[in-house]
């Protein structure tokens, strides 16, 4: 993550009480700040789903790869609330051409239905207002994609693996599902749907829904989600991929010429599921599988529900980086099964999840691994609060005006796993375990709020924590307050403390780098022997450590990533060729954001920059590109 944000809009945060609403429900009679930020609408959707909520989605859409669109319909099941019968129904779209709409009651015939598309906004898109005659429960929209649709991106066959078929995916997460569906955007309204995909021939379209490793090839698939979703959650890709199973109920889908290294890597998740299960109750979605991405993926994985979304990069071959499946099957409780209403509570998917993870790698690769991996974490958490503005350093963040995107920092993820962390240490960890496990079952397929947990918590754990309770862990304190709160406790990692011993005795010259004992480090202890060194580093020793280790050249992404931000650092120019081969063909805005950032410090960085992003460029998915013209401040019009 380690997203730092450039703009901002400073602003008080608000202290809330916690006010028992819950987001798909009428707030009780007598529920607090009826007027507070916890209780309003979502900011970053025009619809109305106080009034009319859709429940249901029926998509049918032709993929067209030369037109870079999908063309067809989506037809919505909708529910009046009591008295809202004459109410216009009002969806998100961005960049959508609507072509007509249609209503129907019942199963009466479809009848057109006037509408009218809102002015653009730059973040939210086009309001779509549809009137429909009072009981009308059904409502179609043709319409087409734009071919610079915010969620998809359109793949030519050099950009894949196999570089014979195109390929296309979808990124919905966080406000982008309404450029390619119209949608009421909100991640408090949930949906099921099924969709009607029709795709060239030869190629193989998945969902996130249910999917069948045996469907044949025919151009045309069909998919069913039962479950009721947020909109972020639906996800689509096309393009030439293949199956390996790797336990029951979970699998990999890929390119075939990486299904094999996807495979073997992954092999490991039935083990994870099965771990998870038994710390918070049964997986309620049927199959998990991953779906292996081209590497200009943007994320490294994105939860969509049955069908995880994951980036090559992850691919190490020595499992070190799975912690990312790990992390993407917990959001099948945290995030996908209690979700976030809005994405001021984006905390609830991702601090939740970071902390479910944690618990995985400690369940299945030990107490040892988990303890560097959550070390690894604090440490970036540590950095950004130098430099972060206080106001992003609210876990209950205001991202009113802006985009959701803003929010995503280390900020949700790790200062919200540090605080479930607390609360372990506190309660206990078979008490909080309890807890966890109750709250999703007590939340399951609902969207709900910061202040819907505060209450949970004050009910199930706190109020009967006995002298474990409140006084221990400052809850108001860790949600609407920045910075971490004095007592919160501090990871720490014996294995380590020994890599600083050699990284001392390597940098005050008493070893060379050849003598260093490193013969049985894992991936998460180079990380932290190079995170380790100072900076500034002369050329020479960067040169001796490459000569000793040959970083340039590591197949592990993470450790390539930070041995070439070094790079850039110490202007160590041996590594400019594999910089510049990184950033062509890696599309993960994680790995691409602080590297171009680090560029663009020296006149000279920023001209190498701007010669390798001119070429990257069209290479990158809208999602990444948004961001990185910023930080080049490149003129998208020239
Ligand atoms: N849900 C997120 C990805 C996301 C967040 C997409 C916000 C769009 C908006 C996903 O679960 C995630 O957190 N991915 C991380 C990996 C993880 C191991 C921290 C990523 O992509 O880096
Ligand atoms: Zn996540």
């Amino acid at each position: 993550m380690n997203q730092l944000t450039s703009i901002l809009l400073l602003f008080s945060a608000t202290l809330l009480a916690a006010c028992n609403v819950r987001s798909n429900q009428t707030p009780p009679a007598g529920a607090k700040s009826p007027g507070s930020p916890d209780s309003s609408k979502d900011p970053h959707s025009y619809s109305n789903p106080e009034q009319i909520k859709v429940r249901h989605v029926e998509l049918e859409l032709q993929v067209s790869f030369e037109k870079k669109a999908l063309e067809g319909s989506a037809t919505l099941t909708v529910e009046h609330a009591a008295g809202s019968d004459d109410a216009p129904l009002v969806l998100d779209t961005q960049n959508l051409s609507i072509d007509r709409v249609e209503s129907a009651q019942g199963s009466r015939d479809f009848q057109s239905s006037p509408f009218k598309l809102g002015p653009p906004d730059k973040i939210l898109g086009s309001s779509l207002t549809i009137s429909l005659p009072a009981k009308a429960d059904r409502v179609r929209i043709h319409y087409t994609s734009g071919p610079t649709a915010a969620a998809l991106q359109w793949l030519t066959p050099v950009q894949t693996a196999g570089k014979k078929h195109p390929f296309l995916f979808s990124q919905s997460e966080a406000i982008y599902a309404r450029s390619w569906i119209p949608l009421q955007d909100t991640p408090a309204v949930r949906l099921t749907y099924t969709a009607t995909i029709r795709t060239p021939r030869d190629l193989r379209a998945l969902m996130s829904a249910e999917n069948d490793p045996q469907t044949p090839r025919s151009g045309e698939y069909h998919f069913k989600m039962t479950q009721p979703i947020p909109s972020y959650l639906i996800a689509l890709a096309v393009g030439d991929l293949v199956f390996k199973p790797l336990g029951q109920r979970t699998g990999v889908y890929a390119e075939p010429a990486i299904a094999a290294n996807a495979a073997k890597e992954f092999e490991d998740t039935e083990k994870m599921l099965t771990a998870t299960e038994k710390l918070y109750g049964p997986y309620r979605w049927g199959r998990y599988d991953l779906l292996v991405l081209p590497p200009s993926f943007p994320y490294g994985g994105m939860e969509n529900p049955r069908l995880t979304f994951a980036t090559p990069t992850i691919i190490a071959g020595d499992k070190s980086l799975v912690s990312l499946v790990a992390h993407e099957l917990a959001h099948s409780w945290s995030g996908n099964l209690v979700t976030n209403a809005t994405w001021s509570d984006f905390w609830l998917n991702e601090g939740f999840t970071n902390y479910v993870t944690q618990r995985i790698i400690e369940a299945v690769y030990g107490a040892e691994r988990a303890a560097m991996e959550e070390v690894l974490e604090r440490q970036e958490l540590m950095e950004l609060l130098k430099t972060l503005p206080e106001a992003d350093q609210i876990l209950h963040i205001n991202l009113t005006g802006r985009n959701p995107e803003e929010g995503v920092t280390d900020i949700p993820y790790a200062k919200g796993a540090a605080f479930l962390r607390h609360l372990e240490k506190a309660f206990g960890r078979a008490r909080f375990d309890a807890f966890l496990h109750g709250y999703f079952d007590h939340f399951a397929f609902q969207s709900i709020r910061t202040s819907d947990f505060v209450t949970y918590l004050n009910q199930h754990l706190i109020s009967s924590g006995g002298e474990a309770g409140q006084s221990n862990v400052p809850v108001d304190e860790w949600i609407y307050k920045p910075g971490i709160p004095a007592g919160a406790p501090q990871p720490s990692s014996p294995v380590f403390s020994k890599v600083e011993q050699q990284a001392r005795q390597w940098i005050n010259g008493q070893l060379p780098a050849s003598r260093l004992q490193t013969a049985t480090w894992s991936y998460h202890e180079w990380q932290h022997f190079l995170r380790s060194l100072p900076t500034p580093l002369p050329k020479e020793r960067m040169a001796q450590l490459d000569a000793a280790f040959h970083f340039s050249q590591s197949g592990n992404s993470e450790i390539l990533h930070q041995w070439l931000l070094m790079a850039i650092r110490n202007d160590y120019a041996l590594a400019y060729p594999k910089l510049e081969e990184f950033l062509l063909s890696v599309g993960r805005r994680k790995f691409l954001k602080p590297l171009y950032a680090e560029l663009v410090k020296t006149e000279a960085g920023r001209l190498r920059g701007m010669s390798i992003y001119r070429k990257a460029r069209p290479g990158y998915h809208p999602i990444a590109i948004t961001t990185l013209d910023e930080i080049l401040t490149w003129d998208q019009n020239r």
